[in-house]
């Protein structure tokens, strides 16, 4: 499956590491061409010996020594890499290659890197959870760099929260999934809604939704490395955006409406993964509004899916329906009023969704229905662009 792709792995100082044994194993036995390159402190954890039999190759950790022959590993690595994948990644590693230290063999790969990098984050809830680590991540996230996300639970420290690494396997069909992309959709102008609207109230409040924005990031991620060129017209959002989206920023529904239908002639798919506030209040004020009670007004806002729907012609129109109740009958009179292709459900209220790193969706279109169990919304995202490129 992996046939002349070469893999660098990279390992930082984690407890996870001995889990790193097994996955070098996994992309050997798929064929792939393995190279280790281990940080000093990874190598007090598993031995540099181990690395070496199971990937069959010599590992770097000291890229400043004698022995070399003249080779500078650190480039002959990233200019021969198909992908680097760094796993356990620890929070110092993460850090280095937020800030672009090179001082070691592996944070000097990085650097250095010019292909697809995914880093499996492994660490304690805490470290996880700090400002510097989630502020790290989410810069690379925007420069483009892929995650195999930490999952919650029990962690070696022996607290309990998110910062487990991903589970080898699961690693491994990430990376079979990047080096194995179809480019099916090459050319493929796409637009994407992504994120919440918010309207005004007053001179200092707004109403407006849960919507993170994560599933049209995921959305917009996966076109692009598909070859789609990828417009988002996003609203407020706290997913990081990827790396090579053209961004049009939006605030209220009135603007999102605007911004995607000013451009519609520009698009062959149209996939409205925003949340945008259908009502907003009659009266906004100035100023901030005193009152003891307040009774508020609500207007319909224009409808982007439907106003899409009518101008679509022969190009392909996604839309997003989250319900509470009765979901499937919604939905599909949702798919049919906007003139979508087809619809993608979200039971908001027997799962978490609004935040949430993943998704449980119901895919509905005129031939029926098809129920996906939950997974990571990149996942959901790869199966509605399946869908997509089918048509
Ligand atoms: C037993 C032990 C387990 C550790 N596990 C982790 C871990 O899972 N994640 C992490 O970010 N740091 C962990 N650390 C701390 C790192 O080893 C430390 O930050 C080190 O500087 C990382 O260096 P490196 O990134 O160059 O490998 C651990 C330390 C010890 C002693």
């Amino acid at each position: 499956m992996l046939t002349g792709k070469k893999i660098v792995v990279g390992v930082s100082g984690g407890i996870a590491v001995y889990k790193v044994c097994y996955l070098v194993r996994r992309l050997k036995d798929l064929n792939a061409e393995v190279d280790v390159v281990m940080t000093e402190n990874a190598a007090k954890f598993v031995s540099p010996l181990t690395f070496e039999t199971l990937s069959g190759r010599p590992v770097t950790v000291d890229i400043v020594k004698e022995g070399y022959n003249g080779l500078v590993p650190h480039i002959t690595l990233a200019n021969k890499a198909d992908m680097i994948v760094v796993c356990p990644a620890t929070a110092n590693i993460i850090g280095k290659y937020a800030s672009g230290i090179a001082d070691d063999a592996l944070s000097t790969l990085l650097v250095a890197a010019h292909c697809p990098v995914m880093l499996a984050p492994a660490m304690n809830v805490h470290m996880y959870e700090s400002a510097a680590v989630q502020s790290n991540l989410q810069l690379l996230k925007s420069r483009g760099v892929l995650f195999a996300n930490a999952t919650e639970g029990f962690l070696a420290c022996g607290e309990t929260g998110k910062g487990r690494m991903a589970e080898p396997d699961e690693i491994v069909s990430h990376i079979v999934k990047v080096l194995t992309m179809p480019e099916d959709l090459k050319g493929v102008n796409v637009l994407v809604t992504c994120g919440a609207t918010a309207e005004p109230l007053d001179g200092v409040r707004c109403i407006t939704n849960y919507s993170s924005g994560k599933m049209g990031c995921a959305i917009a991620e996966r076109a692009i490395q598909r070859g789609a060129n990828v417009t988002m017209i996003l609203g407020i959002h706290s997913a990081a955006v990827p790396a090579g989206a053209q961004v049009v920023s939006v605030s209220t529904t009135g603007e999102m409406f605007e911004a995607t239908l000013s451009r519609a002639e520009q698009f062959d798919v149209f996939i409205m993964a925003a949340a945008p506030c259908d009502y907003r209040p009659e009266q906004v004020s100035d100023s901030k509004i005193k009152s003891s009670e307040l009774t508020v007004r609500f207007v319909k806002n224009p409808d982007i899916a439907k106003a899409v729907g009518l101008v679509k012609g022969n190009r392909k129109l996604v839309v997003f329906s989250a319900e509470t109740d009765h979901g499937e009958q919604y939905a599909t009179a949702k798919m049919q009023e906007k003139n979508a292709d087809f619809v993608v459900l979200n039971d908001v209220k027997a799962n978490k969704v609004f935040g949430s790193d993943y998704n449980k969706v119901t895919i509905i279109d005129g031939n029926g229905k098809t129920d996906y169990p939950s997974m990571p919304k990149t996942d959901v995202a790869d199966i509605i662009l399946d869908k997509v490129a089918s048509l």
